[in-house]
């Protein structure tokens, strides 16, 4: 008797188990019903996603050549496609700038104009040119101004590479992790004009250890390898109609980026205000002319409000258009034409 009491409690557990591990399972395939992605992409890895490092890829042997060259273009710009090229018909560029000397990290740093999922935001309308734009535009604007060069054909072997290194850096990236990458971070647009003066003490305090007095940065000790420390202005300097010439740009880099080593997009070093007086001074001295600059922006109501050269769709200077105060001009065009700008 006592045993067949034993016998039966056993199958009572049994039972009990296998019914209990029957819910679990069918309340598991409801839930991935209504829920799939759940179990597709696992939402802790979205936490732990970073962008991927050429340099440091396990896999770095197999990737793409055309993934590589790109990458040797972005990275040795001077030497590959620029002044130091041996290939005359390679000089795209027309300082010794690097792509990644504004684009760090190799185009993977956030806050700095990143490169991570750039492809995927790509035809997009493009003030400048008044039309929808192509990445290899994009890449022709910086080419252009930020290192006062010429265009690249758009279906030449190092532009294709170009792309297939941002298309290849943009791969696995998470889509909600596509916001955080992109662009700068905004500063509070102060209501005063930028002031060289302050600019220039926050320079000689926080940035002329590297970038110089004269603001002519370090070169390396090999030529080839253009700048230790980039230079800010002056003739080997982005030109005057780069986006890092405008000062709610630059201060925006800077706030996020500068001083190296020590500003992150979460971690700034500077105030914004620090970050908008010394744009301001960066931007106060001479530098290459794009030729034909007054031809950008066919549309003149669409162009930033920083950019400092004319014509504009308004009678504000053009001392107010290249040191603020801004935030008058940005009301103007919100109030006269409905448009809400934040450059
Ligand atoms: C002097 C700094 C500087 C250099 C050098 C530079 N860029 Fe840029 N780049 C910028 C800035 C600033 C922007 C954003 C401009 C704006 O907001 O109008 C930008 C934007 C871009 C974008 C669009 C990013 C986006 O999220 O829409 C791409 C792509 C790009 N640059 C590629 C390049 C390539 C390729 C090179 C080298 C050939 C290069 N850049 C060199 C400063 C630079
Ligand atoms: C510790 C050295 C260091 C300090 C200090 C520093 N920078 Fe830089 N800066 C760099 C380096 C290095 C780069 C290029 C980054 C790269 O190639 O990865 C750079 C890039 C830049 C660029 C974009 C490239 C160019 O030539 O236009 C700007 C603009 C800039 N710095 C402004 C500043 C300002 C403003 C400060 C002070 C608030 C500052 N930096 C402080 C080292 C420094």
């Amino acid at each position: 008797m006592e045993r067949f009491k034993k016998i039966i409690k056993s199958l009572y557990f049994l039972f009990g188990t296998i019914l209990i591990l029957v819910v679990v399972l069918f309340s598991v395939l409801l839930y991935y019903n209504s829920n799939p992605d759940y179990f597709l992409v696992d939402k802790a890895d979205h936490e732990f996603w970073t962008p991927k490092d050429i340099l440091n890829d396990p896999l770095k042997n197999f990737i793409d050549p055309e993934v590589q060259y790109g990458f040797l273009l972005v990275s040795e710009s001077p030497s590959q496609m620029g002044p130091q090229s041996p290939d005359a018909s390679m000089r795209y560029a027309g300082n010794n700038l690097k792509c990644t000397n504004c684009h760090l990290k190799n185009g993977t740093q956030a806050g700095s104009g990143s490169w991570v999922g750039v492809t995927n935001r790509f035809p997009q309308f493009g003030a400048r040119g008044n039309k929808i734009g192509t990445i290899e535009d994009r890449v022709n604007g910086c080419l252009e101004r930020s290192m006062n060069g010429k265009k690249m054909p758009v279906d030449s072997k190092p532009m294709k590479a170009i792309v297939a290194y941002m298309e290849w850096l943009g791969e696995d990236i998470p889509k909600d992790k596509e916001e955080e990458y992109k662009g700068f971070p905004s500063i509070k647009l102060p209501d005063v004009a930028a002031n060289v003066n302050i600019g220039k003490e926050v320079y000689n305090s926080q940035c002329m250890v590297c970038h110089s007095e004269n603001g002519e940065g370090q070169r390396a000790a090999d030529l080839a390898q253009g700048y230790l420390y980039p230079p800010l202005w002056g003739k080997d300097s982005y030109n005057h109609g780069a986006g890092m010439h405008r000062v709610i740009t630059a201060a925006e880099f800077i706030k996020g980026n500068m001083p190296f080593g020590e500003a992150t997009w979460d971690n700034p070093k500077l105030t914004d205000e620090e970050a908008y007086h010394v744009a301001a001074y960066i931007n106060s001295f001479e530098r290459p002319l794009k030729s034909l600059a007054e031809n950008d922006f066919p549309d003149k109501k669409l162009k930033p409000v920083s950019t400092p050269y004319g014509p504009w769709e308004d009678s504000f200077s053009e001392e107010q258009h290249k040191y603020g105060p801004f935030p008058p001009i940005i009301e103007f065009y919100n109030r006269k034409y409905s448009i809400v700008k934040t450059k």
